[in-house]
């Protein structure tokens, strides 16, 4: 089968399409032939990983040591990238009760990664599911990545309908899904932050009002918010303290040592807390953001579709920044 390989870190010329031995399943795997698989921020970090510092990495210095381990140390362990995708299933191990030849599923398989490839093996009990009844594939492909990470972060806090919330990074895989859960999920009053040339599309993601980070600092306008939501953590918690509600909350997709410690320390005193959230993932999670796209409450965007054997051009253009909506690839 064809698959689009890396062998050693690098720009995303790494990346090389070749012939590689089809994956068999084990007695509790799916054989999916993967239809569309989408370009995410995980994947251009697992390409360059063995250059990225530990000041670099937007998480905590022990998470970049078992990322770099994970990941290997001097060149990649998993040579196949992609982690969102979907697709058909074309055999099943003998033990699989869940899903048969011939169903189409969408998913997730987070640091295993493997979808920049023809087929791929999952166990049946891993972040796999019939995919959206009202989705291509292509479009299916683009949800689970940013769902996924944008309906467990806002997990960690009781949203109310109603409520005010301003997402930090808001046009991006997980910030673009956070804008649609917090106003259709959860009934909020949602402000993105974004580029200039994205205020178009998050507005059209749903976000009541949008803000251009580069001509306003949201901490500045005398507005005032019960959740702030910064994914890249551009943004400070001394600094937005004057945005919060009194019983506001600051949750952080990315952050260092520093806002664990302010974390901890928010816990103990004041009424306005910090949270930095980890996100899992799960076939639970799947189905439940599956009847969200069927409800209509999530909608995927897709910015380009690049063919397998122009992963690489994919990776530069995401690399470029900018994005509006998701870098899809897609399979024969
Ligand atoms: N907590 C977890 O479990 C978890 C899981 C996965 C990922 N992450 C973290 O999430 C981040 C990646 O998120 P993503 O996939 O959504 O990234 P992404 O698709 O690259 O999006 C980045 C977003 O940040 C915006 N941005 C850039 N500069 C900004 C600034 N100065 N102020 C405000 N916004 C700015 C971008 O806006 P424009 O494009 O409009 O300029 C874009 O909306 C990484 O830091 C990663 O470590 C955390």
């Amino acid at each position: 089968m064809k698959a689009v390989i890396y062998t050693e870190y690098g720009t995303p010329g790494v990346l090389r399409l070749q012939e590689v031995a089809k994956p068999t399943p084990k007695e509790n795997e799916i054989l999916i032939r993967v239809a569309a698989t989408a370009v995410n921020y995980g994947d251009l970090i697992a390409r360059n990983f063995g250059h990225i510092s530990a000041a670099e990495f937007n998480m905590p210095s022990p998470f970049w040591l078992l990322a770099r381990l994970s990941f290997g140390w001097r060149k990649p362990k998993n040579p196949i990238l992609g982690s969102a995708f979907s697709g058909e299933v074309t055999a099943v191990g003998n033990h699989v009760k869940r899903f048969g030849p011939g169903d189409p599923v969408w998913g997730y398989t987070g640091q295993n990664m493997g979808a920049y490839s023809e087929y791929l093996c999952m166990s049946e009990g891993g972040t796999v599911t019939i995919k959206p009844a009202n989705m291509i594939h292509e479009e299916a492909a683009a949800v689970p990545y940013g769902a996924i990470m944008a309906l467990n972060i806002l997990r960690k806090v009781a949203l109310q309908p109603g409520q005010k919330v301003l997402i930090n990074g808001a046009s991006g895989g997980i910030g673009s899904a956070a804008v649609q859960l917090a106003k259709f999920h959860y009934g909020a009053r949602v402000t993105g932050v974004c580029g200039a040339p994205r205020m178009d599309f998050v507005k059209s993601l749903g976000a009541d009002q949008v803000i251009d980070y580069a001509q306003e600092d949201f901490t500045q306008n005398g507005e005032t918010y019960d959740l702030i939501l910064d994914i890249l953590g551009k943004s400070s918690f001394s600094r937005c303290k004057s945005s919060l509600t009194p019983n506001g909350i600051y949750l952080l997709a990315s952050f260092k040592t520093k806002q664990l410690l302010q974390m901890a320390w928010s816990s103990l005193t004041g009424r306005q807390k910090l949270i930095c959230a980890l996100a899992s993932d799960s076939a639970e999670d799947l189905i439940f953001i599956k009847e969200l796209v069927e409800a209509g409450k999530i909608k995927t965007i897709i910015d380009r579709c690049y063919p397998l054997a122009q992963a690489a051009e994919a990776h530069w253009y995401a690399e470029k920044g900018g994005k509006k909506g998701v870098i899809i690839i897609q399979l024969p």
